[in-house]
Formats: structure tokens, C-alpha cells, sequence
């Protein structure tokens, strides 16, 4: 076969597009062969992750010299001959473009999209300067209510992005489109204000916005894109670990956006993308001692003197920190044989003995019995997931699992407080026994085949039995901490030749290799590596503190910890770290700087290794 046959075969259909020759694939549209060519059609509506909807005619292009069709939305067909270019082409899209910015309040000058918008892009590219159709002042009002995304639908064109976008990546479907004829309207559930509705602020629509109709109030009017650098690190908020794309210009973060190349299609969680930037405590830069400001030498003498003197040590460090910074740490405290606490490491302590025990009972290997990758829950024909607190703490793992039961999956949970993914679920359990009692319930029918199932006691465990044929996958939220609910679910799994994601409470699940043990009820001195924890994990160390009698924080913000200390140390923020995390599917990943550091450290591992020298 000829090399041009042979290519003809692979691509199976032959256009023209703008008098070039193109080869394009049965099934795509006209404009995925366009783009594949490095030819370009003009659009506004389309999104590459994305359902095609031709909403807003941008991609119009010439079919056979007789009919006019979106490409975005138009199957390629042989022989077909496409006209991009053309003066009428852009005599329609300038009509479009002047009804959109007649429609609703485009001043660009004002807007916080200004210099970014795909909108204002098309108006210039369009040739564009004023409408000759008369603008309408809408006057809508912008919908302030939820914390970290502002609705300005004044600045909508009715793309239908962010309504896709929270549908088909996101699985929430908070946005529909509301009102009929001109009044049609973005609205959030049964039109009520964004922050009264089911968004979990997970910001996806505002990334997915052309336009300044979505945006952050933590980003607005920082600075543009175009004027930005753009580093890419690791989040540390949870052990899914989706690649944040860190938008800085003058040497502060402007917005974290996701990687819209990645598997999760650009999808971030309210930590990652918001959270992580409205941290207003006052950061530490200089060490402390007795609330005075000191030398770091000082400081590292006086920490060195109390760990050495201590009647015994307790210690705490936050799993938000690098693989390489807990190393060290456990090093240095092995030095003062202090007792050790990092958030997750039970639970994943536990769940290795539970996999070793399973391996030599089952003749399995643990690693058949884990998923390959997150995004395996959604080829499952069946999934099963023990505790939906994962929609808090895992929150892009609760995405796909929504994803999934949107689709053709079947989706049991099982819970024993408020089902937080009962809205999904095809059968939501709630336990009023142990986790244990129901687990085995589950268990005993599902191996005794599906001839015993008329018999079944409870009615849900039928279903749950009923409906897991075919690829299941179970998923293990962060509350489920008894060796015998992990021991029945793992081992479920290996019997019927299925996988778990077990998704501890902790982050970084690199903490498995680092030693650590219950702490001493009276130990005098605190060490506590606080970085920049918050919520449940600084309360932990507030009650650490207030049981000994010399509190050593190393920190990066100020807090009621802080407060307590007798010794305060200087510690990173979260985009100044650099060294390795391990996520829930067990992949190591970059941490990256994104800026230098501002205070006199340039590593948390400068100062552990300094305490790591025993005082004399
Ligand atoms: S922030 Fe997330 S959940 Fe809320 S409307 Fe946008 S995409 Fe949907
Ligand atoms: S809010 Fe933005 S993404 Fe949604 S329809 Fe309007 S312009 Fe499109
Ligand atoms: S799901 Fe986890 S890793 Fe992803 S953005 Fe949210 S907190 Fe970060
Ligand atoms: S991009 Fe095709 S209709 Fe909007």
C-alpha cells in the first residue's frame, strides 16, 4: 500500500477547507479537522472538554458553496468543500458579535475581564468598533452571594459554558438557563442566588467563562492573563493532587486555574482553586521566643535546649508538607525520641497492615486490589463508596463518582450520617449499626451468589448485592478507621475480582513511610510543623499545645497557635515548598516552587536540620 493510500485508509475522509486538502476521521466535526490542520475557525461557545451545543454561530463556515453550518456542530463528510473565510462569513459573525454586546453591559473598560475575554478578542478580530445595534442596558443586577464566585450575567452571552461545564466535568448541574426569549438567563437551580443553591464553589464555570459574566473577587482586576507567568505545582489540600496552574505577575498570585489537558478537564475543588488564595493571616517571616523577635540562631538554640531538657517530646506535622521535609523531620525528632502525629498516618498504617494480612490470607497482591487511577471509578459498572464524606474532603474524586452515576454506572453509598451524594445514588444505605455489621451483611450475600438473594434480610443489601456484577469499584472514605470494615471491603474486592480507592483522611500519602506513634499523655515540650494549617488540623495542635509546657511552632501565618507558642520558627507557604507528595492512586508528584520565599529561610528542612544537631 502507498504511504498516501495507507494515510487515506488511517483518516478515511477527504475535504477541502479554504482550497486546502484536509484528511479528517469519519465522526468528527468539521472543525476538530479544521484545528487538526492548523486551520482556524473562529468560536466563542465551543469548549475542547465539551459538549458541541452551535450557539453562537462564530464557526459558521460554507458548505459546497450552498448552505451555511456551524463547524462546531457539523460532521465531516468526503468531498465536502468548506469556505472559512469569507466576506459574508464575517458579515454574519459581526451581526452576531453586535447583538451579543447590544444584548447586555459590555464596557470593557470596567470589566474585570478586560484584555482576557474571548468576546472582546472576537469584537477586535472581527473588525469591530462600535454596534450598530442599540444597547439595551439591561441593568441586571450581579449575584454577590456566594464567597468566591460573582455572577454578572450583564456580561453574558449565552454560551451555555459554565451550564455545560458544572454538567459534564463538574456532575453537579447547579446552572440551567432560565426565563424564555430575550429574558433567557443563566440561573442556579430553581433560580435562587448562587450561594443559596447546590454549588459547591468549585469555581470550573468561572475558568470555563469567555467572557467577565463568572468571575472570582479573590482574582478581579490582579492583573490580566496575558500580563501573567504561569507555574505548575502540585495542591496539597487533599491526596487526589490536581495540578494547579498558578497564575503570578509582580511576584503575587493572581488565580489558580486546572489544567485543562489533564484528566479532570480543568476541574479544581473550592481548596485548591479559592481556598488556598484566601488565606489573610499575617505571615511569619522572623522567628520568636517569649514574644520577642529574635536571630534564627537564637531561636534554634533555645527550641535545641528545651527538645534536649524535655521530660519527653510530643510532635505534630502537618501532611500538607513535601515527602522530603517529613524525612527530615522524622529524622531530627528521632534524635530527641520524641513522640510523632501526622494527620492520615493511621489510616494508612492500618490499611497497610490490612493489605499485607489480606495478601497472605487471599495469595492477592495489594496492587490488584487498589485502582490503577482515580479516573477508573468512572468505567465502573458499579460503584460502591463507604462514606460520602469524600464530597468534602476529596472533592474532585466526588466529581467523577457523579460523573459516573450521571451516566450508566450503578451508584450505591453507604453512610452512617448525612448522605451527602443521595441526590446521585441509585441505593443510599443509611446505617444505624457499625459500619462492620452492615459491611459483612453485604459481604455474606454478595458470596452467596445470586440464588441466595431472595432470602436476604434487608432489603438495601439485596439491591447492593443485585447490583454489583460487572466491574465494581469500592471506594473507602476518610471516616472508615476499623480494621474489620477494611478487612470485609478489601477482601470483597479480592473474592469477586474487583478494586478499592481508599481515600484516608490524610494528604500526602507518603506518610506511610514515615514512623509514627501514639503520644506521650505528659510529655513537657511540643514540637508542632504547623506550615500553613487550618481548620481541624491547627484546633489538634492548639489542644497539643495546651498540655505542655514549652510550645515550639514552626509556622507560616499567624494563629491562636502561634499566639500560645513560647518558640515561633518561620515556615513556607504552600507555593514557596518544593520536593515530592504521594496521591491516592499512588503516583509521586512535583511540588513546585512557584515563588522565592519571602521570609530568611529558604527551606521548612533548613531549620529541621539545624534542630537535628542535639544542644549539648
Ligand atoms: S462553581 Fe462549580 S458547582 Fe458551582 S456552579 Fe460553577 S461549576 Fe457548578
Ligand atoms: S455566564 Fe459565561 S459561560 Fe455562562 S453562558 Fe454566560 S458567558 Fe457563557
Ligand atoms: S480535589 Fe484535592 S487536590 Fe484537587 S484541587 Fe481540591 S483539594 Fe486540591
Ligand atoms: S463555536 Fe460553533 S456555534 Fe459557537
Amino acid at each position: 500500500m502507498s504511504k498516501a493510500t495507507q494515510s487515506e485508509a488511517e483518516t478515511g475522509v477527504t475535504l477541502e477547507i479554504d482550497g486546502r486538502e484536509v484528511q479528517a476521521r469519519d465522526g468528527q466535526t468539521i472543525l476538530e479537522a479544521a484545528r487538526e490542520a492548523g486551520i482556524d475557525i473562529p468560536t466563542l461557545c465551543e469548549h475542547a472538554n465539551l459538549s458541541n451545543v452551535g450557539a453562537c454561530r462564530m464557526c459558521l463556515v460554507e458548505v459546497d458553496g450552498e448552505r451555511n453550518e456551524t463547524a462546531c456542530t457539523t460532521a465531516v463528510q468526503d468531498g465536502m468543500d468548506i469556505s472559512v473565510d469569507t466576506d459574508e462569513l464575517w458579515n454574519h459573525r459581526r451581526t452576531m458579535l453586535e447583538m451579543m454586546f447590544a444584548d447586555q453591559n459590555h464596557y470593557c473598560m470596567y470589566c474585570e475581564m478586560e484584555g482576557d475575554c474571548e468576546l472582546e478578542d472576537m469584537f477586535n478580530r472581527a473588525g469591530l468598533d462600535s454596534s450598530r445595534v442599540p444597547l439595551e442596558y439591561p441593568d441586571i443586577e450581579p449575584d454577590t452571594s456566594n464567597e468566591y464566585v460573582t455572577m454578572d450575567l450583564d456580561r453574558c452571552i449565552g454560551c451555555g459554558r459554565c451550564i455545560r461545564t458544572c454538567d459534564e466535568i463538574v456532575g453537579n448541574g447547579t446552572l440551567n438557563f432560565g426565563n424564555r426569549g430575550r429574558e433567557t438567563t443563566i440561573v442556579a437551580d430553581d433560580d435562587v442566588p448562587l450561594g443559596e443553591s447546590s454549588c459547591i464553589s468549585c469555581g470550573s464555570c468561572v475558568q470555563a467563562c469567555p467572557t467577565g459574566a463568572l468571575y472570582s473577587p479573590l482574582s478581579a482586576y490582579k492583573g490580566r492573563e496575558r500580563d501573567c507567568e504561569v507555574e505548575t505545582t502540585t495542591c496539597s489540600e487533599c491526596s487526589v493532587g490536581c495540578e494547579l496552574e498558578v497564575f503570578t505577575n509582580s511576584g503575587r498570585i493572581v488565580k489558580i486555574e486546572g489544567n485543562e489537558d489533564g484528566p479532570a478537564g480543568g476541574q479544581l475543588c473550592e481548596m485548591g482553586r479559592f481556598e488556598l488564595l484566601a488565606d489573610g493571616r499575617e505571615r511569619i517571616t522572623e522567628p520568636r521566643v517569649d514574644g520577642e523577635t529574635v536571630d534564627l540562631a537564637d531561636a534554634i538554640d533555645r527550641a535545641r535546649t528545651a527538645l534536649t531538657e524535655a521530660n519527653g517530646v510530643n510532635a505534630f506535622a502537618s501532611d500538607r508538607l513535601p515527602r522530603e521535609t517529613l524525612e527530615a523531620l522524622s529524622e531530627t525528632l528521632s534524635e530527641y525520641d520524641a513522640s510523632v502525629e501526622i494527620p492520615g498516618a493511621e489510616r494508612a498504617a492500618l490499611e497497610s497492615d490490612v493489605l499485607a494480612a489480606l495478601e497472605a490470607e487471599l495469595d492477592v497482591e495489594t496492587a490488584d486490589l487498589l485502582v490503577d487511577s482515580l479516573h477508573d471509578i468512572e468505567d465502573s459498572d458499579t460503584l460502591v463508596v463507604y462514606d460520602t464524606g469524600i464530597v468534602e474532603t476529596h472533592p474532585v474524586v466526588a466529581s467523577y463518582v457523579r460523573r459516573a452515576a450521571n451516566g450508566e454506572t450503578t451508584l450505591v453509598t453507604i453512610d452512617d450520617g448525612t448522605d451527602r451524594l443521595e441526590r446521585f445514588a441509585d441505593h443510599s444505605i443509611e446505617l444505624d449499626a457499625p459500619t462492620a455489621t452492615v459491611t459483612e451483611q453485604v459481604t455474606d450475600v454478595f458470596e452467596a451468589g445470586t440464588e441466595a438473594l431472595a432470602d436476604a434480610a434487608i432489603e438495601d443489601v439485596v439491591d447492593v448485592s443485585l447490583e454489583l456484577s460487572g466491574d465494581a469499584t469500592f471506594v473507602l472514605g476518610p471516616d472508615v478507621d476499623d480494621a474489620e470494615t477494611m478487612v470485609d471491603v478489601f477482601g470483597l474486592a479480592a473474592t469477586s475480582d474487583n478494586d478499592v480507592l481508599s481515600l484516608g483522611p490524610g494528604r500526602n500519602r507518603a506518610v506511610a513511610d514515615v514512623p509514627t506513634d501514639d503520644l506521650e499523655a505528659d510529655a513537657e515540650v511540643a514540637y508542632l510543623l504547623a506550615a500553613d494549617d487550618r481548620g481541624e488540623d491547627l484546633d489538634r495542635q492548639i489542644e497539643l499545645a495546651r498540655g505542655a509546657e514549652t510550645v515550639i511552632v514552626q509556622a507560616t501565618r499567624e494563629s491562636a497557635l502561634t499566639e500560645i507558642a513560647d518558640i515561633v520558627l518561620p515556615a513556607l507557604d504552600w507555593f514557596e515548598r518544593e520536593g515530592t507528595t504521594v496521591d491516592a492512586d499512588d503516583d509521586q508528584r512535583a511540588v513546585e516552587r512557584v515563588l522565592d520565599p519571602r521570609g530568611e529561610i529558604d527551606s521548612d528542612r533548613e531549620i529541621i536540620a539545624e534542630l537535628q544537631e542535639v544542644a549539648a
